[in-house]
């Protein structure tokens, strides 16, 4: 029992190690972004800091901490209407996907809330498990082309107007 709860607590860490080399690479390929930073890049690093939180919560079996963090993931704020809406034309017709995504944070960041609220280690290590996929998910198929678009494109809404190369006279 004893070895087993070490060895689910060790693999949260291990996780929460590759989470965070995987955030490094991207910190650093976003560092010569230009244009103003989405308000959903705040969100998601302060989603971050809660995941972290929640982890340490976990692994010294706090529950009271881990169930009060709970909801700080689950109902995380909104970009404003205006960011909204451009991130509703940029994501097209991958909205419903991309909000299902959104809805299994929800989903899952309950869940672990729910487990820590009846000292379920092995429930709440579960589902910080699933809710690190509904992450990772939503990253895989969007992260990329969010940054290339908002960021870094030669689209007009968000074309660096400071040392873009080879720009015409
Ligand atoms: C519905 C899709 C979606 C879900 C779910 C999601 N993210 Fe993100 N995340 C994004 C997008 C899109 C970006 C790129 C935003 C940008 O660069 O402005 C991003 C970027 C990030 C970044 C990089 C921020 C930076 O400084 O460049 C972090 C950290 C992050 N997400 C953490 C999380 C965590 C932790 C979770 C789970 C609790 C999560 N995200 C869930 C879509 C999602």
């Amino acid at each position: 029992m004893n070895h087993k709860r070490y060895f689910a607590t060790a693999f949260a860490v291990s996780m929460i190690g590759a989470l965070l080399a995987g955030l490094a690479t991207t910190a650093q390929a976003n560092d010569i972004a230009l244009p103003e930073p989405l308000a959903l890049r705040k969100i998601m690093q302060d989603l971050e800091k809660n995941m972290h939180l929640m982890a340490d919560g976990i692994a010294r079996e706090d529950w009271p901490l881990v169930e009060k963090i709970a909801p700080r993931i689950a109902d995380h704020p909104q970009p404003p209407f205006i960011e909204k809406m451009r991130i509703m034309g940029f994501v097209g017709t991958h909205i419903g996907k991309y909000k299902a995504y959104d809805g299994s944070i929800y989903e899952h960041a309950q869940a672990v809330g729910k487990a820590a609220k009846s000292n379920d280690g092995h429930g709440a290590m579960l589902m910080f498990r699933k809710l690190q996929e509904s992450c990772d998910n939503c990253h895989n198929e969007f992260q990329k082309s969010f940054v290339a678009h908002f960021y870094n494109s030669n689209d007009a809404s968000a074309r660096p107007t400071v040392g873009a190369k080879g720009a015409a006279p």
